[in-house]
């Protein structure tokens, strides 16, 4: 749907050249009509940056090779080594897996349409890639621990710098929201992003956070607790107490990371509900918010006061469920149920 572009100084009409267009093309051109409206590329004053990130033809090559998925099993039991040769193995995989992964999250941004790729908030997140393809696949190779600490550094600065993504991309699509024809390409688009962005960060993650030994369930729920309570007596001046029982000293091998985003979001919510609905109360008063634990063979639920949809998505994708049972007059429980990571009945690859 562009009529024509100014590309490298040319006029250039053939609809073909324009599909097939990809970065280069992309930063080189000036301007282009649409509708009969001549737009500049608000691309064009980032030429020379985006130049500079340029590393087209590994970024082809990258692309072009199938990405390594795992199986959570073979991500925590690869062998934990006392000597931490573990972490040199799983920095090893992340520095040959990662560039292949951002390569195709770059591919999926140069086949956006035209005019969305255009827009300058979803090509700063094309750039961020283009930049992450280069800091990971220029990282020399790892074979020891000096490396390795480098390595992981750098990881956790991308992670830091990725970190607002998701609402970059929301932001951008809203934006050019009237110029989006083929809304399946672009639900395909944030699909395949947004699902990849969440292995890629998972086990980026999990690498970082491989130095540690099990995940202790209590510790976690007990650190975001106290979160949780410091924001809800910063917000309303009182917070309940919040109650853990049950298997209290359940600790097994877990991916911790999405239990970090699930816990906060759901005892945020128990707090909320608990205090707005127990508004003339002392914080004496409130009713506690209580947490059970319930650990068995095949997995593990926390029950909780309330629950979010993100956070059903996160524990679906773990193969889990997050359920929500609502009694009037008693209150609402939420049932976290997640399995275990230890090579049964296994249906996913991160
Ligand atoms: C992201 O968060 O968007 C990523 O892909 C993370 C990666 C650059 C480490």
């Amino acid at each position: 749907f562009i009529d024509s572009a100014t590309i490298c100084g040319k006029r250039i009409k053939s609809m073909s050249k324009l599909e097939t267009c990809h970065d280069n093309l992309r930063i080189a051109c000036l301007s282009f009509v649409h509708n009969g409206s001549e737009y500049e590329n608000p691309y064009k004053d980032r030429q020379r940056t985006a130049h500079s990130f340029y590393n087209q033809s590994a970024i082809d090559a990258a692309a072009a090779k199938p990405s390594i998925r795992l199986t959570p099993t073979a991500i925590l039991y690869s062998g934990k080594s006392p000597d931490g040769s573990h972490l040199l193995r799983s920095a090893q995989y992340l520095h040959k897996e990662l560039p292949v992964r951002i390569a195709h999250r770059i591919a999926g941004f140069r086949n956006l349409p035209f005019i969305v790729g255009c827009n300058p908030t979803i090509l700063e997140v094309h750039e961020l890639y283009i930049r992450a393809f280069n800091i990971l696949s220029e990282f020399p190779l790892i074979t020891d621990f000096e490396t390795e600490k480098r390595y992981s550094e750098m990881l956790q600065k991308l992670l830091d710098d990725h970190k607002d993504v998701v609402s970059q991309l929301a932001a951008g699509f809203r934006e050019c929201r009237k110029h989006i024809k083929q809304e399946e390409l672009v639900r395909n688009f944030l699909d395949r992003t947004l699902t990849s962005r969440l292995g890629i960060r998972t086990l980026a993650e999990h690498h970082l956070a491989s130095h540690e030994e099990k995940c202790h369930l209590l510790k976690v729920i007990d650190s975001w607790a106290d979160f949780v309570r410091q924001i809800s007596e910063e917000k309303y001046g009182k917070a309940p107490v919040i109650k853990c029982d049950g298997h209290v000293n359940a600790s097994f091998p877990y991916i911790q990371i999405p239990l970090d985003y699930i816990i906060p979001e759901l005892l945020k919510n128990a707090v909320r509900a608990t205090v707005e609905s127990h508004y003339d109360s002392s914080e004496a008063s409130l009713p506690p918010v209580r947490v059970t634990i319930a650990n068995n063979d095949m997995d593990f639920i926390i029950r909780f006061g309330f629950g979010l949809p993100t956070s059903r998505a996160y524990a679906e994708y773990l193969g889990g469920s997050l359920t929500i049972e609502s009694m009037q007059g008693l209150g609402t429980s939420v049932y976290l149920r997640l399995r275990h990571i230890d090579g049964r009945n296994e249906s996913f690859r991160i």
